[in-house]
């Protein structure tokens, strides 16, 4: 029986042959991603296959250097062949939920410019319904108290990520990340709409119509799913 991280590696790998010499590459944040890096480090050892990595997280663009990968930021860049990035939960349609790291709004800001995305997780993370995975929320720090008893007068059972040392915890940007515990999300596209128009959310975890393609880590190997 393979482990949890043994499968984002098999989805990580076989991702990694997702990408083209020459390509412009949106690089996802998170363990599963961590593998994709992995492998698109050897491909660029052992095939000479070069390509411009852009990051979703300061902590992807750190990674990515380090493996000798071009960075360049989504200023810097035109349009984006391909996204690969990891996903918390996916339903049958291929929506989704991101941000368990806290990098969804780089990540949705990735995605929205780029040609397709594939999104590469282990098989745990494939749902008949999305919402158990608590659903992230970046806020402005700026009147959150607010906010987050707003997010709770409408049932969404809202908590404020902390540190393990018990500091609010800040994203890239600064800002705050607001989880909300909904369990079950019946209207993804009503919850989206309604989050995205209220005042101090930066942006949500709700990634819906945005990838064409899932490889997914299973004890069989990888599939890939469009
Ligand atoms: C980062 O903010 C997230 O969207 C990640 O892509 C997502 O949480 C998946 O992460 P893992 O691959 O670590 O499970």
């Amino acid at each position: 029986m393979k482990t949890q991280d043994e499968l984002k590696k098999i989805a990580g790998y076989r991702a990694a042959e997702l990408v083209d010499d020459g390509m412009i590459v949106g690089l996802g944040t998170g363990t599963t991603v961590r593998y994709l890096l992995d492998a698109l480090g050897e491909r660029m050892k052992n095939e000479g296959v070069h390509f411009t990595g852009v990051p979703t997280s300061k902590r992807t663009a750190d990674y990515g250097s380090k493996l000798g990968m071009t960075i360049k930021s989504l200023d810097e860049v035109d349009q984006i062949d391909i996204t690969i990035d990891g996903a918390d939960e996916i339903d049958p349609q291929l929506n989704g939920i991101k941000g368990g790291g806290g990098a969804q709004t780089w990540e949705k800001l990735v995605a929205v410019n780029s040609k397709q995305c594939a999104w590469i997780v282990d098989e745990s993370k494939l749902v008949d319904q999305l919402g158990k995975f608590p659903l992230p929320v970046e806020v402005l720090a700026y009147g959150h108290h607010q906010l987050v008893k707003r997010l709770a007068d409408l049932g969404y059972k809202p908590t404020v990520r902390q540190t393990a040392d018990g500091e609010n915890y800040k994203t890239d940007e600064g800002n705050l990340i607001v989880d909300l515990h909904l369990d079950r999300i019946q209207a993804p596209y009503d919850l989206a709409d309604q989050l995205s128009n209220m005042t101090g959310v930066v942006e949500h975890g709700l990634f819906l119509d945005m990838t064409q393609t899932v490889v997914v880590g299973t004890q069989d190997g990888a599939v890939v799913k469009t």
